[in-house]
């Protein structure tokens, strides 16, 4: 059960009390950061239809309430331990776990929780102004539902740098909260989490392909030998769902709209005239937010990931459905670009784990896209919705300096200039997303023109109840 201290806890931290006041030390400050940097307008006199968990265990922590959003029990939550677990891949596959942190791989861990950490304020920043421009109340809740538990994931990281790294990791703690998205000297660190988030549909490709991402790096970090990052990292795995069904949905719902718009138009009119979003920005939209959350598995070709697989630090995405667990013969064979053209190379398998993590990732893209076409399957049209081919618009990689088409294709630096806007949201794009949602839709039950609203609410509450009130 979690305790109703300062800190809702499952740690038993009031039995720590070094860590418990350094912890309380920290809490004002995040409590600063959420008011300074998370959703503009809505601190004050907003309460918010949330859920919070009041313990791990299913019943217990999808606990629904009003919160006002300041007032949310940000807590330190760890799934419960498994009994005997033993590493399960690398050069230590089969000892036991580790509950304290080796020294000799002090500084790789360390990097691997200040670089998740820093994503989880970095979304909030990024959406910090999207509540201005809602589709509907549903959407508002949902929005905030994410920022509440991506300020969680915060503290998840945090938890982990204050309990095993000493005195450095207070110091990653603060930094965490100094650094700021889009911010030119003290950027985040990973380059997708400095993109705008400025329009929804932004916000839905964010929540479809890179909070998927940060599934498949959280699945990756739940296989850790180090057992309290396991356990943490398996935690948040269960709030995350959340988040790509928002994004997913949120993209099913205009695409819906979209369908809907063209066959009241009988097919004969530009989208855009009734006001509602085109087939291909959407594509494009999905176009950019796909390749930039590509870019956040890393280099193809990567000592540090072979040493991170090597050290039992990171793992595959659900590594018992592999057979081979040290992964010390095999090759992955990729291509390279190499004299103005691609070469079939094969490379030893440890070195090519972020693109094992990347097909992983990419194969769970490809389902949801699969579903989204299957609204014009429906709708009787023959559009389609597609991931662009891997090396499109890469900035990270061997491909970043190149340039490709969506279906793969290689391109000159001029024709790359000349057509980047055909794949690419445009500025003309933009504002045109802008326009459609300069006014927000705060009543119940009503819903932009340019999105079809969800088919059931939240917690089986009616699509039309008041998921956020004001305070009279
Ligand atoms: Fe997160
Ligand atoms: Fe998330």
């Amino acid at each position: 059960m979690i305790s109703a201290e300062k800190i809702p806890n499952n740690v038993g931290l009031s039995s720590n009390k070094r860590l418990q006041r350094a912890l309380e030390h920290w809490q004002p400050q995040y409590i600063q950061w959420w008011k300074d940097m998370g959703p503009q307008g809505f601190q004050d006199y907003h309460q918010v239809y949330v859920r919070t968990a009041v313990s791990v265990d299913p019943s217990g922590w999808a606990h629904f309430e009003y919160v006002k959003l300041p007032e949310y029990r940000w807590g330190i939550f760890l799934a419960d331990p498994v009994h005997d677990r033993r590493i399960g891949f690398g050069d230590f596959f089969g000892q036991p776990v580790w509950q304290e942190v080796p020294g000799e791989f002090r500084n790789q861990l360390r990097r691997l929780i200040v670089t998740q950490g820093d994503t989880e304020p970095a979304s909030v920043e990024q959406q910090r102004w999207l509540g201005q421009r809602c589709p509907s109340m549903y959407d508002l809740r949902n929005l905030f539902q994410v920022n509440v538990e991506e300020g969680r994931h915060l503290w998840a990281m945090v938890y982990l740098l204050h309990s095993y790294f000493g005195r450095d990791g207070r110091d990653e703690a603060e930094e965490l909260l100094a650094r700021q998205s889009g911010n030119r000297d003290k950027p985040r660190i990973l380059d997708a989490f400095n993109e705008p988030i400025e329009n929804w549909l932004d916000f839905f490709m964010f929540t479809m392909f890179t909070d998927r991402d940060g599934k498949s790096q959280l699945l990756s970090l739940s296989e850790s030998s180090l057992d309290p990052l396991s356990r943490t990292t398996r935690f948040m795995l269960t709030e995350e769902a959340h988040h790509m069904f928002v994004g997913e949905t949120g993209i099913a719902r205009i695409v819906e709209r979209s369908c809907q718009l063209l066959e009241q138009s009988s097919f004969s009119e530009d989208i855009r005239k009734l006001g509602g979003i085109d087939i291909p920005t959407i594509q494009k939209f999905i176009n950019l937010w796909f390749s930039l959350s590509l870019d956040l598995h890393g280099n193809e070709i990567s000592t540090n990931a072979a040493s991170y697989f090597a050290n039992g630090l990171k793992g595959r995405a659900q590594e018992e459905k592999w057979d081979d667990h040290l992964v010390t013969e095999k090759h992955y064979e990729l291509d390279v670009a190499a004299a103005g053209r691609l070469e079939r190379k094969a490379i030893p398998m440890r070195t090519a784990m972020n693109e094992v993590l990347r097909d992983w990732y990419v194969g769970d893209c490809e389902a949801g896209v699969q579903r989204w076409n299957k609204i014009f399957e429906r709708h009787g049209m023959s559009d389609r919705l597609r991931l662009p081919d891997r090396k499109f618009n890469r900035g990270i990689g061997m491909f970043s300096s190149l340039h490709f088409d969506p279906q793969g294709v290689w391109l000159s630096d001029e024709q790359w200039e000349q057509r980047k806007h055909d794949w690419l949201p445009a500025p003309a794009d933009r504002e045109y997303l802008l326009s459609i949602m300069a006014t927000p839709v705060y009543e119940p039950g009503k819903f932009a023109n340019y999105i079809a609203p969800p088919i059931r609410g939240i917690n089986r509450m009616p699509i039309n109840f008041e998921y956020v009130r004001t305070e009279a």
